[in-house]
């Protein structure tokens, strides 16, 4: 028995959400470790959407504890929201969620900042989703940043945030064309939080490290993918955290050691949010289809999602980097009804195979993906719940990943509710 880390192997919205909402079932904890509200994990349960942009996608099964950990950034009014429609919904928190008391602030001018940079950036923009997330880890970095545990003490708060403040507003004003903000109205809006939060801010290391040893069974939940990854993705368009499993350590504070079995989901496609290369987009009827059939919408901004198909370079890079055990595939009902499916098994430049993953983004602008085509599937897929069950062609398309990226599938979704997904593995026992 061991724990589950389960991290996006493409560019963010693999349906991670639905992964861990299923696995939780046999969990104990559920953590998050990176990236902030610019997530929105999906959970359908029995028809009833739950979109969590912080909140752990356990937090539906009442005996799980939920941590997010000292790697998230955290604005504490979109976290008080969450907290607000779980209540609404009848579904209690207390004595079960847990806040690192070590994770860092977003605060307003974050978000200012962002937005005011995208703009001022123009056709070269980034497409963040101006949640703030950039500039809320650059001032962790810079040394700069406020962290949640000084919501506690608000002495601390009032000066750290008087400091910042002055420098911040000068280059809103100045350099970014911005409006300033005002001390006292932060202040007072960041203190009502703490009321609210207060309870559960922990030094949630020290829980985990208990459980650990306790051998509670834990599932830590990546966001975002491996290609969104600030050091290994597809840099500058990137998010501003690590997103690879490397980051559970550091981002939940536990020993590496402690991370168990590491699987990445991927889409039986590709999708990416945002600016930035995409070596397989389809801008034909096909990508227009997977779009309206998969829903291809972003669950935080609402913006189209570009399409396109299954990248097995991309794949194999987060599988090499990330020390991915298996994959689970989602979405792949969505994939029903096309003629014929293609793959992408490698990349040319110039007509030339290349076999490492380029640095440059000017460079992989450029590659062209190389399709290897394989017969689709007619018949819907909705209510299958064994993998010998699937249609033929789509266990071959299956295969085929596996053998193209050389790690196993350990689940397949296939469709949206938390029912339609079959479980090949158990990862908590393998
Ligand atoms: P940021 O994380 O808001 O700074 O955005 C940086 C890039 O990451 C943009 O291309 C976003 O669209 C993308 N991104 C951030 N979070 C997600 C996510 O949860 N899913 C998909 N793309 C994301």
């Amino acid at each position: 028995m061991g724990n589950v880390t389960i991290v996006g192997a493409q560019w963010g919205d693999e349906g991670k959400g639905k992964v861990v909402d299923y696995l939780a079932r046999e969990a104990d904890v559920v953590v998050r470790f990176n990236g902030g509200n610019n997530a929105g994990h999906t959970v359908v349960i029995e028809g009833e959407k739950f979109i969590f942009h912080l909140l752990p996608s356990g937090i539906t099964h009442p005996g799980v504890k939920c941590v997010i950990g000292n790697g998230v950034v955290i604005d504490p009014l979109v976290l008080i929201k969450e907290l607000e429609n779980l209540k609404a919904k009848k579904i209690d928190v207390k004595n079960r969620l847990f806040i690192s008391d070590r994770a860092h602030l977003i605060m307003p001018y974050h978000k200012a900042i962002d937005i005011l940079r995208e703009e001022k950036r123009g056709a070269k923009k980034i497409g963040t989703t101006g949640r703030g997330i950039g500039p809320a880890y650059e001032d962790k970095v810079g040394r700069r940043g406020i962290r949640i545990y000084e919501l506690l003490k608000p002495e601390l708060f009032k000066e750290h945030l008087k400091d910042v403040l002055e420098e911040k507003n000068l280059y809103i004003t100045r350099v970014l064309g911005g409006e300033g903000f005002d001390f006292q109205k932060i202040y007072d809006e960041y203190m009502k939080t703490a009321d609210i939060l207060s309870p559960f801010i922990k030094d949630t290391s020290r829980y985990l490290k208990k459980w650990i040893e306790e051998k509670k069974k834990i599932i830590f939940e990546g966001a975002q993918g491996f290609m969104l990854d600030i050091d290994h993705g597809t840099y500058p368009y990137v998010t501003s955290s690590n997103t690879i499993p490397a980051e559970v350590a550091i981002g939940a504070g536990v020993p590496p050691e402690s991370i168990g079995t590491v699987l990445g989901v991927s889409k039986a496609y590709t999708t990416r949010v945002g600016g930035g290369p995409f070596p397989t987009e389809l801008f034909d009827e096909i990508g227009n289809a997977l779009r309206d059939r998969g829903n291809e919408y972003g669950s935080t901004t609402g913006r189209p999602r570009r399409c396109g198909w299954i990248d097995i370079p991309a794949l194999r890079k987060a599988v090499e980097v990330g020390g991915l055990k298996g994959l689970i595939i989602t979405k792949l009902d969505v994939l029903s009804g096309l003629d014929k499916i293609a793959i992408c098994t490698a990349y040319t430049i110039d007509g030339k195979e290349i076999d490492e993953y380029p640095p440059d983004v000017n460079d992989l602008s450029r590659v062209k993906p190389e399709y290897e085509v394989m017969a689709g599937w007619k018949s819907p897929l909705s209510g299958i719940s064994s993998f010998e069950a699937l249609p033929e062609e789509a266990k071959n398309y299956l295969q085929r990943i596996e053998k193209l990226t050389g790690v196993e599938i350990y689940g397949v979704s296939v469709g949206p509710d938390r029912s339609s997904f079959i479980l090949r593995k158990n990862p908590f026992i393998s």
